[in-house]
């Protein structure tokens, strides 16, 4: 333990990047500091985290019991707690929020429906910002290269990041490199005309009019031996060029890929908020690796498993955390 001790506050890095990114997205697009109800984000948490303890086997139908009465009086408490949220104006909520209500509104959409629908956008627009800034953050406090270098080109920025665009190569291939191991989605839609698959292989599908299909890019292209190296290391500068430049050339059998990796999906559903929570997250690790000393407690401890339940549901999880001690950087 360093000297100082009392200054150092040590927590598990999971919870620490999720609870923080979660209510620090919550107060700013659902406006829950200026709502009437005067909802407190830190309960909005404790409620959602049971939530999404629950969501994979609320999905899957594979609730116990006692866990879908529990399911059910959760989700019952969070709508309570987001009902005021985005009603009017003046709610203190994002113009996003208010807009998307009134829309529900406007569409004739049920009371019950638009509750669903409230919940769902806490969960896309919170449910994967935290878990991806612990896993970039875990992996650089476990690989002191990369994290050097990420130190090196913050260093280089102003002392507070703007909100429009940050040119931040080697941050921005580390968030990629971190996806590409942690981001597992299953990517559904509808088919809505016939159609022909024609895969690298040779191989064809034919995906009938109203199919489901369900793509699983974990598996490939992004933990593909044939275009990544040794899959399952991290490597920060994997999609850094020679020169510092991002790289985005990666080939399978010869063939250029378009779709190398695909943690935000891709096409016209894809995800919508994918600006916001790269900024987000690069200003949440600017913060940390510049404001403040961070560091693992066990100086040897590996990155925790994966959580394996969670495959399908976007970010991943881990089963366990990785203990961290942190303290604001002195001044002189
Ligand atoms: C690391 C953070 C995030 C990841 C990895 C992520 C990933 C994804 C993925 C994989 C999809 C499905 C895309 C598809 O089907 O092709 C999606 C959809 C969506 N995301 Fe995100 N997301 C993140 C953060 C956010 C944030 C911060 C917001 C909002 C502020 C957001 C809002 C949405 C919405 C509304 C959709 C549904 C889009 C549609 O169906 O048209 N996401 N996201």
């Amino acid at each position: 333990m360093p000297q100082n001790q009392k200054d150092w506050k040590e927590e598990g890095l999971f919870n620490l990047a999720y609870s923080l990114l979660f209510k620090a997205g919550y107060l700013t697009l659902f406006g829950g500091e200026q709502n009437n109800n005067s909802t407190d984000p830190s309960s909005v948490y404790e409620e959602y985290k049971k939530f999404d303890g629950l969501l994979t086997k609320l999905a899957r139908g594979t609730l116990k019991p006692e866990e879908k009465r529990t399911a059910q009086s959760v989700r019952q408490r969070l709508w309570e707690l987001l009902a005021p949220a985005g009603l009017t104006e003046d709610s203190g909520s994002s113009p996003w929020l208010h807009a998307y209500r009134q829309l529900l509104r406007e569409e004739g959409t049920d009371e019950e429906t638009q509750k669903k629908a409230v919940l769902m956008q806490l969960w896309a627009s919170q449910g994967n910002v935290g878990p991806a800034a612990f896993w970039l953050l875990g992996y650089l406090l476990t690989n002191p290269e990369a994290l050097a270098a990420v130190k090196r080109e913050m260093e280089t920025l102003e002392t507070s990041l703007p909100d429009g665009p940050v040119n931040t190569p080697v941050f921005d291939s580390a968030l990629d490199e971190t996806l590409r191991l942690t981001a597992a989605p299953f990517i559904t839609r509808e088919v809505v005309q016939e159609k022909t698959l024609h895969m690298a292989n040779g191989q064809e599908y034919l995906l009938r009019k109203g199919d489901r299909v369900c793509l699983f890019p974990f598996n490939s292209p992004q933990m593909d031996p044939e275009i990544y190296q040794e899959p399952q290391k991290f490597k920060y500068d994997r999609f850094l060029n020679d020169d510092g430049s991002a790289k985005r050339d990666f080939y399978k059998a010869g063939r250029r890929l378009k779709y190398y990796t695909m943690p935000w999906g891709a096409g016209t559903n894809g995800c919508v908020g994918k600006q916001f929570a790269i900024n987000t997250i690069r200003q949440f690790v600017y913060m940390l690796l510049t404001h403040c000393d961070l560091e693992l407690c066990d100086p040897n401890a590996p990155m925790p498993e994966v959580n394996a339940s969670r495959y399908g549901f976007g970010m991943l999880q881990p089963e366990g955390d990785l203990l961290v001690r942190y303290k604001p950087k002195s001044t002189l």
